[in-house]
């Protein structure tokens, strides 16, 4: 089924964060661009009509192994797990991007209405009790720790929070809307690395 079929509900609008990646990095159209956690796939529909050659993937867990490309995108997927795993996948994906290439994505941040529920299993990582996501571990930074990590691998271009509530989609809570969710929205673009 593709994510156009009938047998699927209509998509929601793509992420604002896609439609910067898809205007900042227009002139390389027909590039290749890795998305990180598809989701419903509407992301995914959006760089396929800006006609860009997309690899995407269910979550940072499976990282294609090798590849080139001209920018990554992630929006609300880098939000689960323990902020050691992301961090590390961080690190992977900087290593997947040509030199200069950006990576647009979103990040839990500690204003989020959900920061400090249910139960915590890392620092700054929360799993809910109950509800569409209970039991997944939600990791949050400020906006220091948030710019530490993404400097292992990253120049920090853009970060700024915003209020999530009508853009982060229903694939993870189709039963709950949100209510006071903050994510940070990141352009960050790779240091040189001695691997490259
Ligand atoms: C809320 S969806 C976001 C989908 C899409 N990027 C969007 O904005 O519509 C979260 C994504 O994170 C991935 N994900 C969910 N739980 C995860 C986990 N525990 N670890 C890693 N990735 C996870 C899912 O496969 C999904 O692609």
């Amino acid at each position: 089924m593709t994510p156009d079929s009938p047998e699927r509900p209509p998509l929601r609008p793509p992420h604002p964060l896609a439609l910067a990646l898809i205007e900042d990095t227009r002139c390389a159209a027909g590039g290749r661009v890795l998305e990180i956690g598809r989701g419903s796939g509407r992301n995914t529909r959006a760089l396929v009509r800006a006609d860009f050659e997309v690899t995407s993937t269910e979550g940072y867990g499976d990282l294609p192994q090798t590849g080139r490309f001209a920018a990554a995108l992630s929006t609300h997927a880098l939000l689960h797990g323990r902020p050691a795993e992301i961090s590390d996948a961080l690190v992977r994906i900087a290593a997947l991007l040509e030199p200069g290439a950006p990576l647009f994505a979103t990040f839990g941040s500690v204003r989020d209405a959900r920061f400090g529920t249910g139960e915590q299993i890392a620092p700054g990582t929360f799993a809910p009790a109950e509800g569409d996501e209970r039991g997944v571990p939600h990791a949050y930074f400020d906006a220091a720790d948030l710019r530490r990590m993404l400097e292992r691998a990253f120049f920090v271009e853009r970060l700024e929070e915003r209020c999530v509530d009508a853009i982060a989609g229903t694939w993870a809570h189709p039963n709950a809307a949100l209510a006071g969710a903050f994510h940070w929205f990141t352009v960050a673009r790779p240091r040189e690395s001695p691997a490259r």
